[in-house]
């Protein structure tokens, strides 16, 4: 079957499978950002963003994002920079696996809640897992770019 999708502002017409996850379409794209991790909807790599929501693409199959607007990290422009150069400057910068689904995370976040508290933003973050730095340092990295945005 064929979708429709724009990703990161581009519109592309895509062959799908009916039993296919968004996460395999984008990859199959070349936008390797989208994280496999689990593959069971559990850690929050694979998010993405659909009409600006995280969704997370091992569990969204492609069929269901005909028609939408996809945002992957390599669609984040400046922003996405600027967190990414908070994270860095956090010292939370280890693997960097979880850093594209945590980016998307966070940004959706910024423009659903206005000054987050910090219970606020774990609440928000709590399906993104990280396995190699502890969460102060990130929570510490999104307070710094909430200041700066
Ligand atoms: S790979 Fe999708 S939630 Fe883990
Ligand atoms: S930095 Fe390695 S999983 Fe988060």
């Amino acid at each position: 079957m064929q979708i429709k999708i724009n990703v990161n502002g581009e519109d592309k017409t895509v062959e799908v499978k009916p039993h296919e996850y968004i996460l395999d379409t984008l990859r199959n794209l070349g936008y390797y950002s989208v994280r496999r991790g689990c593959d069971t909807t559990s850690c929050g790599l694979c998010t993405i963003l659909v009409d600006g929501k995280p969704i997370l693409s091992c569990g969204t199959f492609a069929a269901k994002c005909d028609g939408h607007k996809i945002i992957t990290v390599e669609g984040t422009g400046e922003e996405g920079k600027r967190l990414a150069q908070c994270i860095v400057e956090e010292g939370v910068d280890q693997c960097g696996y979880c850093s594209p689904g945590f980016i998307l995370t966070v940004l959706a976040m910024k423009n659903e809640l206005r000054s987050p508290t910090d219970d606020e933003i774990k609440h928000y973050l709590t399906n993104n897992l990280c396995r190699c730095t502890g969460y102060e340092g990130q929570l510490r990295a999104i307070r710094r770019f909430l200041e700066e945005v």
